[in-house]
């Protein structure tokens, strides 16, 4: 990671917010190539995500919401980490946390009103000064608190959002109301989220400011799926997930958005053999939800969660359904007409189905018989799936992937050490840089000049024309820039150039005319 953050800085990926002033934990700053490579994440993801979906609409959403959203949402009194001090040299820490590295796990009682209280399990000592002389584990809430206006009261206190999610549920029915979509389907967004993390660690993986991409995608409840199909699918090894079904209950749902964010970590450059689905146990799982499987990655301090994939059923509309006393009910005509089909004794056997499955679940058959009625009137509140990635920890994978030191020969055969980031050329911050082989040649500056303004308007190319040519390529490779294109004399006479292969070194000519497709290939990954 050191070798990692050191090109970072050196080459413009990744800096330190306020540097200067010595610096904030927890906070980055993305350079030149660092943002372009952000930028790259984000319209992959977009695009995949809504634009080549006819069911899945965007979002651009406030950072700062109703404090009545954090109350709902369960984050004003359960969203804490266990912190803990040390008595002995005052460090602080993530109580899990160094309980963890230390073999063992605090324990966790939750109460009746969702609150947690965490106790240290014995043995576990300070990591700075190996005292065990701990203060009580104690919850320390996340949210970033504000003032909206000039006076900072009670009143006004505000929070910066802690996770996107929460304004796609509020927004929920107004978007409903205006993209023509119905149920199945989903609303994403892309932006801003903040946690003051205790201990903020492992270079940007664990930041007080970064960037989620969310996706809640609403389906019917199983219940409603039973009625309108007669059945719910089941899950099996051979379901086919290809193309999603009216059939399909949230177990499948779920499958789906876990197989389709895997395959598009691949798609865009991260290796199968990188990647871990990782299925919480259910003394994992949030109170909220029924399932959640964390996309892994193995980063150089370990495997880490990238995304998080869970069915958070209905709790987080039915919660804005309760707390802003607004409906979040949707009207079904489909469930409606299913409905209409069937007697007053097929209704009364179905309702007391589910109030028996209800109570077998722990929850109330009188709740289960009022949830039918409104079923039977055409309406639920939809359930959710949620894939949640963070562009900073993509970011990081991605970075961490890409790094490669390989042994080559130089001109004069001597051994060094090359430095590449092996991007795939879809991220790729810089996709091709244009070389005239001499600079005092005007003849060949003009040509590589005229190349570059014809691409760049597609393509983030780049030129250069400073130092030896082999230096020129390995900065390009240090940065890792797919392929670079030289002029020369012959330039001048067939319109061709030296077009070169950052990952092999091989070098072929290819005519001017060529290079925007090779280069949409290289995206497509048709190559
Ligand atoms: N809405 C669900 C949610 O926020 P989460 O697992 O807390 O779930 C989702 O966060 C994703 O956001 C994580 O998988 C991770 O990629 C990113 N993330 C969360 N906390 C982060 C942090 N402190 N720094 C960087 N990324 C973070």
């Amino acid at each position: 990671m050191e070798t990692l953050a050191a090109l970072c800085k050196r080459r413009g990926f990744i800096f330190q917010s306020s540097e200067i002033y010595g610096g904030i934990n927890g906070f980055w700053d993305y350079g030149p190539l660092g943002a372009e490579l952000k930028r790259n994440v984000r319209g992959l993801w977009w695009r995949e995500m809504t634009r080549e979906r006819e069911d899945v609409v965007g979002l651009d959403a406030t950072i700062i919401m109703h404090p009545s959203i954090w109350k709902a949402s369960g984050h004003l009194d359960t969203f804490a980490d266990p912190m803990v001090d040390c008595k002995s040299c005052k460090s602080r820490w993530r109580a899990d946390q160094i309980a963890e590295e230390q073999g063992k796990k605090i324990e966790i009682e939750i109460t009746e009103d969702g609150k947690k209280h965490y106790k240290m399990p014995a043995g576990v000592k300070c990591p700075k000064c190996g005292s065990a002389n701990f203060t009580e584990v104690r919850p320390f809430n996340l949210m970033f608190a504000t003032h909206v206006g000039p006076i900072e009261s009670d009143d006004n206190k505000a929070y910066l959002r802690p996770e996107t999610a929460q304004a796609i549920f509020v927004q929920f029915k107004n978007v409903l109301d205006t993209s023509r979509q119905k149920v199945p389907f989903g609303i994403c967004q892309i932006g801003k989220a903040f946690r003051n993390e205790v201990t903020p660690r492992n270079y940007t993986f664990r930041s007080r400011e970064f960037e989620q991409m969310e996706l809640q995608f609403f389906i019917r409840p199983d219940e409603a799926v039973e009625l309108i199909c007669g059945h719910v699918a089941q899950l099996t090894p051979d379901t086919d997930l290809s193309e999603p079904h009216a059939d399909w209950g949230w177990e499948i749902w779920h499958k789906y958005w876990v197989e389709k964010r895997l395959a598009w970590y691949r798609s865009i450059g991260l290796p199968k053999a990188s990647l871990v689905e990782y299925w919480q146990a259910k003394d994992e799982l949030a109170h909220y939800a029924r399932a959640c499987v964390d996309i892994q990655f193995a980063f150089p301090f370990g495997i880490q969660e990238l995304e998080g994939i869970a069915a958070r059923s209905d709790y987080d509309l039915t919660q804005h359904h309760i707390h802003s006393g607004k409906s979040q009910e949707v009207f079904d005509d489909e469930l409606k007409a299913a409905v209409a089909k069937l007697d007053d004794a097929a209704r009364t056997a179905f309702a007391d189905k589910v109030a028996a499955d209800w109570q077998a679940a722990g929850k109330s058959p009188e709740a289960a018989h009022t949830f039918c009625a409104k079923l039977f009137d055409g309406r639920y509140i939809p359930h959710d799936i949620e894939p949640s990635a963070g562009v900073d920890r993509l970011v990081l994978a991605l970075l961490s992937d890409a790094y490669c030191e390989e042994k080559i020969a130089d001109d004069k055969g001597k051994e060094e050490t090359r430095v590449v980031m092996r991007f795939n050329p879809k991220v790729a911050p810089i996709k091709l840089a244009i070389f005239p082989l001499l600079k005092n040649r005007p003849e060949l500056v003009a040509k590589a000049r005229e190349i570059y303004l014809s691409l760049r308007s597609r393509w983030n190319v780049f030129y250069d024309e400073s130092g030896a040519i082999g230096r020129r390529y390995r900065r390009q490779d240090e940065i890792g820039t797919p392929f670079g294109v030289t002029v020369d004399f012959q330039t001048l006479e067939d319109n061709t150039v030296t077009w070169r292969d950052r990952d092999t070194m091989k070098q072929e000519r290819v005519a001017i005319s060529e290079l925007a497709t090779r280069l949409q290939n290289a995206e497509t990954g048709k190559q």
